[in-house]
């Protein structure tokens, strides 16, 4: 297992319980609104659908409410994120069209073109190889189908300075404030990540050579967050 890998299990191994409540108050309650603008980005004839990153299934549940016919897989590398995603399908009443599954981004236990569509979220900034990742998330979707995700992006301009000033002490100390250790070093990480993936990473040059085509990107919140959609070729 890379570092990396070993890192993300790390992280979030203690995380599942109080995932969505944090995540909810540290994005300023912006992630809600995000996925709910990534889940449009889906058709809603797609009626089998992979969410990957799936974590306590936020994205998988929007999907399944936005379409009643939809089945939905979710995929996530932690049982322990996906243990509390499963707690809250069931309460969602969604156990029967949601099923939630441990394994990797970077090798997906389907065949080509399962799906009709394909979403993930803050997932490329974990992976060794976001290229030959990109190219295995696009492998699963059937031709024509949609792809989207969502990731934290760094806001240009005037709110540079305040989103820099936010993720190296606000962000941090908050997340300590709420959820002790855990989420100190969450907080901690996240700047550093986030600013150093989109420094090295050209992601949407990364899609258009995975085949993807007709590729989308919005930024939202001041961009704070950046939702990126495509058609698979
Ligand atoms: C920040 S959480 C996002 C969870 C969920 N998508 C959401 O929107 O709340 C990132 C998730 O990515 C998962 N993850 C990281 N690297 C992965 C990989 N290589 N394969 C599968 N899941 C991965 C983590 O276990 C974690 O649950």
């Amino acid at each position: 297992m890379s570092a990396r890998t070993a890192h993300a299990r790390q992280l979030f191994a203690p995380l599942g319980p109080n995932y969505d409540r944090f995540a909810d108050l540290l994005s300023f309650r912006q992630d809600p609104r995000w996925r709910r603008f990534l889940v449009s980005r889906i058709p809603d004839d797609a009626l089998r659908v992979l969410d990957v990153a799936s974590g306590t299934a936020a994205v998988a549940i929007e999907l399944a409410r936005r379409s009643p016919e939809r089945r939905i897989v979710g995929i996530d590398q932690s049982a322990e994120m996906l243990a509390a995603g499963r707690t809250r399908v069931e309460r969602a009443g969604l156990g029967s069209r949601i099923e939630l599954r441990e394994g990797r981004a970077e090798e997906l236990p389907f065949g080509d073109g399962e799906f009709d569509a394909l979403t993930f979220t803050y997932l490329l900034r974990y992976v060794d190889d976001p290229a030959a990742t990109m190219r295995e998330l696009a492998r699963v979707v059937r031709p024509g189908g949609t792809i989207a995700m969502l990731e934290f992006a760094v806001p240009r301009g005037l709110w540079r300075p305040l989103w820099e000033l936010y993720v190296r002490a606000l962000l941090p100390a908050a997340g300590y404030a709420v959820g002790g250790r855990g989420w100190w070093d969450v907080g901690r990480f996240l700047g550093p990540s986030i600013r150093g993936f989109h420094a090295r990473v050209p992601l949407l040059d990364l899609w258009r050579d995975a085949g993807i085509v007709d590729v989308h990107a919005r930024r939202l919140s001041v961009g704070g967050g950046i939702v990126v959609w495509g058609v698979r070729a």
